[in-house]
């Protein structure tokens, strides 16, 4: 396969897995919005389709256009509180969009996908002993009561099995003349688990992913990230979104006095030091993770779930640290309570990974630092004003 199709190529992590596959000789066409993407962040070799998945007719003729051989999906929102706030906004773009994608890949005959998938799949741990994360937990894990936190439903406040019954009737209502696509009581249990409507969308498009490889033989790798962050090490991207939420950006952001202070939400979890523990992990290794998992589709022709994260797991504080040492600032903190949702503790067990793509990552927490220091140093305000 040397033709890709990346949607959301624009993007944090899709720049960086683009500029992966041009570096191995792909032949790259990125279709983006541009709603969050940034034409900048692509090299010269790559060519842009300004289009957005819900107008399934332009895509289907960039599809005719290019032929891609295989594409790589980033191509969603990802900001967990807004989810929460605005469900039917994510359905759209992470759920809808995403079947008219996989629509439009069977009429063109594209048989192979790669797709961003994610942690907040995996919700709270039920025991210490579901840490690190193995992608088995959501085929045994079957909960009759979903997690979701509280968010809204047009306006008013709803959690739990309320809003997740809300979210799958409207999944419901959108497909009801697509009996292919009608939800089994166990992807439904499934479904369960996430704690944010972010999770829940990528949860379905995980199912959807497996219907369309039964009905049309669209095989796939739906890769589970953890917590990303760093930027490519030759310091032309990184991430530049315009309201960062992730806690290495605020801690870069603060120590560049661009906020006040940096909180840090909750001193009191049963780790370390009492911080939160994340599996942090590079965009340079995630992308290097897509082109191995294309690899495996074209040497295997079989779908697979598969986590990408580095199987260590680094505290807030750590994190900090890391910042400090990278930037040669201190970080002014303030300690505040949990927020809602953390979970105390987040890591992957990558041995799937190594097994089926013989893939580990190689960035390790200082290197993310000090990638993402040089880029946000260098580039206050991201791809503006270079
Ligand atoms: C969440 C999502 C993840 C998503 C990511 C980025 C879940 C379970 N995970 O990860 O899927 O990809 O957001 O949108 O929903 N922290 C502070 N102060 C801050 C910010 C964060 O102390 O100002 C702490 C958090 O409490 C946590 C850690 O830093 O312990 C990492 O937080 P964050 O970067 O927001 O990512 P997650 O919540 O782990």
């Amino acid at each position: 396969m040397r033709k890709i199709l990346v949607t959301g190529g624009a993007g944090y992590v899709g720049s960086h897995t683009v500029l992966e596959l041009i570096k191995d000789n792909f032949s790259v066409v990125v279709l983006d919005s541009l709603e969050a993407g940034h034409k900048e962040a692509l090299g010269e070799k790559v060519t842009l389709e300004v289009a957005n998945l819900s107008d399934k007719n332009r895509v289907l003729e960039i599809f005719q256009k290019h032929k891609p051989e295989a594409v790589i999906d980033f191509a969603a929102y990802l900001a967990v509180g807004e989810s929460m706030d605005n469900p039917i906004k994510y359905f759209e773009n992470n759920v809808a969009n995403f079947v008219n994608l996989l629509e439009v890949m069977e009429k063109s005959g594209c048989k192979y996908l790669i797709k961003s998938s994610t942690a907040a799949i995996y919700g709270n741990p039920t025991k210490d002993s579901d840490i690190p994360w193995k992608e088995s937990f959501t085929e045994s894990y079957k909960p009759n009561k979903s997690a979701l936190l509280e968010g809204k439903w047009n306006g008013a406040a709803v959690a739990g099995e309320d809003f997740f019954q809300r979210f799958i009737d409207h999944y419901n209502s959108i497909y009801s003349g697509r009996a292919e696509l009608r939800l089994s009581p166990d992807e439904i249990s499934k479904l369960r688990i996430p704690l944010s409507i972010y999770g829940l969308t990528k949860a379905i498009d995980e199912i959807v992913m497996k219907k369309y490889d039964e009905m049309s033989g669209i095989k796939s790798v739906a890769l589970r990230y953890f917590n990303v962050c760093g930027a490519d090490p030759g310091g032309k991207i990184g991430e530049a979104k315009p309201k960062p939420t992730t806690l290495m950006v605020l801690a870069i952001y603060q120590a560049l006095g661009k906020v006040l202070e940096l909180k840090i939400f909750g001193t009191d979890f049963p780790t370390i030091d009492g911080t939160g523990v994340r599996d942090y992990i590079h965009p340079s290794d995630l992308a290097t993770g897509h082109l191995t998992a294309l690899e495996y589709l074209e040497e295997n022709n079989r779908s697979e779930i598969i986590n990408l994260g580095t199987g260590h797991g680094s505290s807030v504080l750590e994190v900090i640290k890391a910042v400090e040492v990278a930037s040669g600032k201190k970080v002014q903190t303030k300690n505040y309570p949990r927020r809602s949702g953390d979970p105390s503790i987040s890591v992957a067990d990558p041995t799937l990974a190594g097994q089926l793509l013989n893939w580990q990552a190689k960035y390790t927490l200082s290197d993310m630092a000090e990638t993402a220091w040089k880029w946000h140093s260098e580039n206050p305000d991201g791809f503006l004003r270079k």
